[in-house]
């Protein structure tokens, strides 16, 4: 009997030494670009999912039209398309993160365009919360309620055809460092300004 919790003991102090040791000889991934530890993409997205299952909003609260794609075209220009790219070029440093940020304008299995496969409130629940040891950061309290509905109905229809104003917001390249860039920007910081007053 002394010995069956001896052992116990034993093995239970052995554990967090264990951890210890590989947390500090047995270089565990630290850096972007170290490979994923096994089975890492799994664990992490089933309790996502099981949340996102649980409270994500069934029915948009934006209605599928062109003031909706234009305005959500807006917030994408000025707050996503550095990470996750424009309609034709991806972002420069959303494919060296880690996990990497999608390119949402991309078609991949067949039809599907980023994430167009998404129902919009499964994306606007990401978008509000963000994704928790990612570079996907939480948006409620940096956008309003009505902008990121508008971007999320836009990126679940990212596989229709799209008004012409929206997608030249959209293939516009990444510089805001041009005329064009800034003359983007302007619409979207206005309009909070006028709705802050
Ligand atoms: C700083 C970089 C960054 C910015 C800015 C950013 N994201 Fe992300 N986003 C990420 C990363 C990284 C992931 C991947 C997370 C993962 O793999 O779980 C991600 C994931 C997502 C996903 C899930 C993709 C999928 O395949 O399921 C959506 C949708 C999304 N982002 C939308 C947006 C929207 C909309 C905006 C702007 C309002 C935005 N993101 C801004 C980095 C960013």
């Amino acid at each position: 009997m002394m010995r069956f919790v001896l052992g116990i003991v034993l093995g239970v102090l052995l554990l967090p030494a264990g951890a210890y040791v590989w947390f500090k000889y047995g270089h565990p991934p630290v850096a972007v670009a170290d490979a994923p530890l096994p089975m890492e993409r799994q664990i992490t997205s089933v309790p996502l999912h099981a949340r996102i299952d649980k409270e994500a909003p069934t029915e948009a609260k934006a209605e599928a039209n062109e003031a909706t794609f234009i305005a959500g075209a807006h917030v994408y220009r000025q707050q996503c398309a550095f990470c996750h790219g424009v309609y034709g070029s991806k972002s420069e440093v959303g494919e060296h993160m880690f996990p990497d940020a999608p390119p949402l304008w991309e078609k991949h299995h067949g039809e599907v365009v980023g994430v167009s496969d998404d129902p919009a409130g499964e994306t606007y629940w990401k978008v509000a919360n963000g994704i928790r040891l990612t570079g996907m950061p939480a948006y409620k309290s940096v956008l309003t309620e009505a902008e990121m509905w508008q971007v999320s109905v836009l990126l679940a229809n990212a596989d229709k055809p799209l008004p012409p104003v929206a997608l030249t917001l959209l293939k516009e390249p990444l510089s805001f460092d041009t005329p064009a860039g800034a003359a983007m920007v302007k619409p979207v910081a206005m309009a909070k300004a006028g709705a802050a007053k």
